[in-house]
């Protein structure tokens, strides 16, 4: 019987602590933008993750993007003349101005949730 009692109760406390991991922390405050949408689609389309990270996840061919448009080193101007030329190794998409502005909404949303001490 307390054999019984002891699995209960460690099955107890498994289920709502799974249930607090899962649930905890997963909203988020800041919403994507309609121009930031359309930007995740170019970054999903031309599969920059395949050499780029994001929030530490991706591709080890080309830096991590994270925080590329909302720290010093890189910005929005850096990133725009990135996205319109290409770099060495970067390939040139031949985006628009108006595409390169969305994925330039979808970085800085991404830079503006990720959790970081470097910022
Ligand atoms: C074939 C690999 C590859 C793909 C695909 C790729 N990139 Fe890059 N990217 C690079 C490399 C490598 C660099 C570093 C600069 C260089 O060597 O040209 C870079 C640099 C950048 C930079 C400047 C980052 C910095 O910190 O200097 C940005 C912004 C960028 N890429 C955005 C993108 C976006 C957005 C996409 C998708 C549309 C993409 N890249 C797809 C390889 C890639």
């Amino acid at each position: 019987m307390k054999k019984i009692a002891v699995i209960i109760s460690l099955l107890s406390f498994y289920a709502g602590y799974s249930s607090w991991v899962y649930t905890y922390g997963t909203s988020c405050s800041i919403a994507m933008t309609e121009e930031a949408k359309q930007g995740k689609l170019l970054w999903q389309i031309n599969n920059c993750q395949s050499c780029h990270q994001l929030y530490g996840l991706g591709g080890y061919m080309g830096p991590d993007l994270t925080l590329v448009t909302t720290t010093k080193r890189g910005g929005e101007k850096y990133t725009r003349g990135m996205l319109l030329n290409g770099g060495a190794r970067m390939p040139n998409f031949h985006f628009t101005g108006g595409e390169a502005d969305a994925i330039i909404a979808y970085l800085s949303y991404v830079g503006n949730t990720a959790i970081t001490i470097t910022k």
